[in-house]
């Protein structure tokens, strides 16, 4: 046993005994309390319009909060790239020393959700052994994904939407006109839109709030059966760290608009500007994923205060064992640590 590391004993696929790290469970109930003060932070800001504030205290709790962490923590999925982004921007460490992680991060996914009062706002965090994150660049990413109970089907991201809703339904026995995809309410969207339509399928348009809409793809009687579109290259792989331990599938691709994208991603690792990235390409080896609501949604309700208390709604999962626990807890708004978060 080193520090808050330990290790397991497991056979690959010929039989052969390896060491693997496993990650500290303990460090998940810990995720779940830096999500928790983000998700605080930032519902103070719900429905005043202020998209940038909601943001900013999400990102300060978010950040104290880690750096109290026992990890030598590295930012792989973050607020952005360094010159964009002052805090917990890609690369930056955080965490007072111990076991080596990579961090995924979104201290508030939905900021203009937060500002309009609107659903599905979260506070998410993802922690994994070294290397478990694609590093990915903050640029566009086109996902397609389904959940736990389909996740052996096996489609081309490349294929017409046509083809993924036929393949779909053939594999899930969901027909055609029953199945509901999710999309995101954009522009880029009205052609995708269309020929979902002209299958038969039901379209859900959401603001905003991708990764909600992915997990969602893995909830019983979440109404949503597909999420397609393009979102978020970060939000691409939190959902992944999620599916992780949901079980689902998300295929992805990273879209280049300017041959300067490519040389971000290019610079960040990404050689094949095709590639087509699965759930173990976006989030390997030990995960765990902490999201704590900031407003109502499908997943979780958002935060609720009732006087000096705050009352929030979790939900953390482990890769390792596939164990979703959902915490509510109530917090004390007066005591001093939390006071500084509430301007
Ligand atoms: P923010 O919280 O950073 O505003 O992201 C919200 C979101 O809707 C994501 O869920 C999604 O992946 C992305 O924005 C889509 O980007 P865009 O708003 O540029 O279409």
């Amino acid at each position: 046993m080193k520090g808050s590391e330990h290790l397991l004993t497991k056979e690959n696929q010929n039989g052969i005994k390896m060491k693997s790290l496993l990650l500290d469970r303990n460090l998940a109930l810990e995720a779940v309390r830096v999500t928790e003060i983000a998700a605080i932070a930032s519902s103070f800001h719900m429905g005043r319009g202020n998209e940038k504030a909601a943001d900013q205290s999400a990102v300060n709790a978010m950040r104290d909060f880690l750096n109290d962490l026992d990890i030598n923590g590295k930012v792989v999925i973050g607020e952005g790239e360094r010159d964009k982004a002052p805090m917990l921007y890609i690369g930056e460490m955080v965490g007072k020393g111990g076991i080596n992680v990579d961090i995924a991060l979104d201290p508030l996914e939905g900021t203009t959700i937060t500002a309009h009062g609107g659903e599905n706002a979260l506070s998410v965090l993802a922690i994994g052994e070294e290397g478990s994150f694609l590093h990915a660049p903050d640029i566009y990413m086109q996902k397609v994904a389904y959940g736990y109970k389909y996740q052996d089907l096996e489609i081309n991201i490349n294929d017409e939407p046509k083809k993924i809703i036929n393949d779909f339904s053939k594999y899930s026995g969901i027909r055609q006109e029953n199945i509901v995809v999710c999309v995101l309410d954009r522009i880029r969207h009205k052609k995708l839109i269309s020929e979902i339509r002209a299958t038969g399928a039901r379209i859900k348009l959401i603001p905003d709030g991708d990764v909600s809409a992915v997990i969602a793809t893995s909830i019983e009687d979440s109404g949503i059966d597909i999420y397609m579109g393009i979102g978020g290259s970060p939000e691409g792989v939190l959902a992944a760290a999620a599916l992780r331990c949901l079980g689902g599938k998300i295929y992805t691709k990273l879209i280049y608009d300017s041959d300067e994208s490519f040389k971000r991603a290019k610079n960040m690792g990404v050689l094949d500007k095709d590639k087509i990235y699965e759930t173990n390409d976006l989030a390997s080896g030990d995960v765990m994923f902490s999201a704590t609501g900031v407003t109502d949604g499908t997943l979780l309700k958002g935060v609720r205060i009732k006087n000096d208390m705050a009352h929030t709604e979790s939900v953390v999962m482990r890769s390792q064992t596939n164990t979703v626990r959902h915490i509510k807890a109530k917090h004390n708004l007066n005591i001093k640590k939390y006071r500084s978060y509430f301007k």
